[in-house]
């Protein structure tokens, strides 16, 4: 071991300069020009948004071209025109309420994965909302169960077939169960929660994924964790949910590091607490329970939808442009806090 290492050494050592630069090919220092004369700092393009010139670049382009207009570009960068999407447990709650705000970003078809054969009423009212936005935006329910996986592979084939582009996927379906003291915890209810909650996730993103792959266009997975992956609720005995979540957090790392390359990028979203069916099972028979989350949450309060939640993103960009980086970070941060 020792002597490989010596012998790397020795050959990264010939690529070295024997000796420092010598003193005469240095430029003297009186001689550069200051900061804020030098070009910007420039890198081979890598990529470029299809809105291009954004940002401080097209700031840049308005003050040396006259002819080019000044104009906001940010919700054409989150513009989902034409984009064919899938959620699961999207029946209700906030599976619902993000495949709303994916058609109403422009999106032209987005399927929503859940359990019941049909969808709820809340469903087929949000349906209906959004076929009336206009624009050719509809939203279609797909019955299928996220735990089996050639079944969810399946069901997104033939989205792929119908559609011919994959673009979004966001995985949110869950499950929650009641308290469990967690050195009795069962194992056929701990699995219960593992192959909704971890598996599930899982089959979801390949499903889609698979079909971003097929396309070629890339495409944009998010999957649904909690701020309980990272941190615990006290005085909660949720040790399958929380470990579940947990395992999501590092499956979006894992599966972004794989999918870079392929330009599909995977982000995991941790949402607080919100008033959905979930929590209801506690906020509805446990009424102190509402002012003890509120008190948890720097704002002092929980919300019900997506509206106002309080989220904390895990975003993964390698590579990506800084303008993009900027963009996720300051929208996460504004969703966060309205
Ligand atoms: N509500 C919160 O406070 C909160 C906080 C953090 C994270 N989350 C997460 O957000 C996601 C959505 O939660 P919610 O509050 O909207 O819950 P919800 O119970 O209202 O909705 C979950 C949906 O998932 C569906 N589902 C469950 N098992 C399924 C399966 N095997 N196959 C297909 N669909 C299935 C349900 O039918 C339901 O429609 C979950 O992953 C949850 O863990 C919620």
């Amino acid at each position: 071991m020792l002597s490989s290492t010596r012998a790397i050494l020795s050959r990264a050592s010939h690529r070295l300069p024997r000796h420092p630069a010598p003193l005469s090919v240095l430029r003297p220092l009186s001689t550069l020009r200051p900061l804020h004369e030098q070009a910007k700092p420039t890198l081979p393009t890598q990529s470029v948004s299809p809105h291009a010139p954004v940002g401080v670049d097209a700031a840049l382009r308005a003050a040396s071209d006259p002819s080019f207009t000044a104009r906001p570009k940010v919700f054409d960068e989150f513009a989902l025109t034409d984009r064919v999407a899938i959620v699961s447990g999207a029946n209700r709650g906030l599976g619902l309420e993000m495949a709303l705000v994916l058609a109403e970003a422009g999106a032209r078809a987005v399927y929503c994965i859940d359990l019941p054969k049909e969808p709820a009423d809340e469903w087929k009212k949000t349906s209906e909302y959004v076929r009336k936005m206009g624009g050719g935006r509809r939203m279609e329910y797909v019955c299928e169960d996220v735990r089996d996986q050639k079944g969810m592979w399946a069901r997104a084939r033939e989205i792929g077939d119908k559609e011919g582009r994959m673009d979004v996927c966001v995985a949110a379906a869950g499950i929650l169960k009641n308290h469990t003291d967690c050195l009795e915890y069962p194992a056929d209810q701990f699995q219960e929660v593992l192959d909704v909650n971890t598996k599930g996730v899982l089959y979801t993103a390949q499903a889609a994924g698979q079909q971003m792959r097929r396309f070629g266009n890339g495409g944009s997975i998010v999957l649904i964790a909690s701020m309980s992956g990272s941190i615990t609720n006290k005085d909660h005995a949720w040790v399958s949910y929380n470990s579940s979540k947990s395992a999501v957090l590092q499956m979006a790392r894992s599966m972004a590091c794989e999918l870079g390359r392929e330009n599909i990028r995977v982000n995991s979203l941790s949402p607080g607490h919100i008033y959905t069916n979930m929590t209801a099972a506690y906020l509805d028979s446990q009424p102190h329970l509402l002012e003890k989350w509120s008190s948890l949450n720097p704002m002092g309060r929980i919300v019900s939808a997506l509206g106002a939640i309080s989220l904390s993103v895990e975003v993964i960009t390698p590579g990506k442009h800084c303008r993009l980086v900027g963009l996720l970070y300051l929208f996460a941060c504004i969703l966060s806090s309205t």
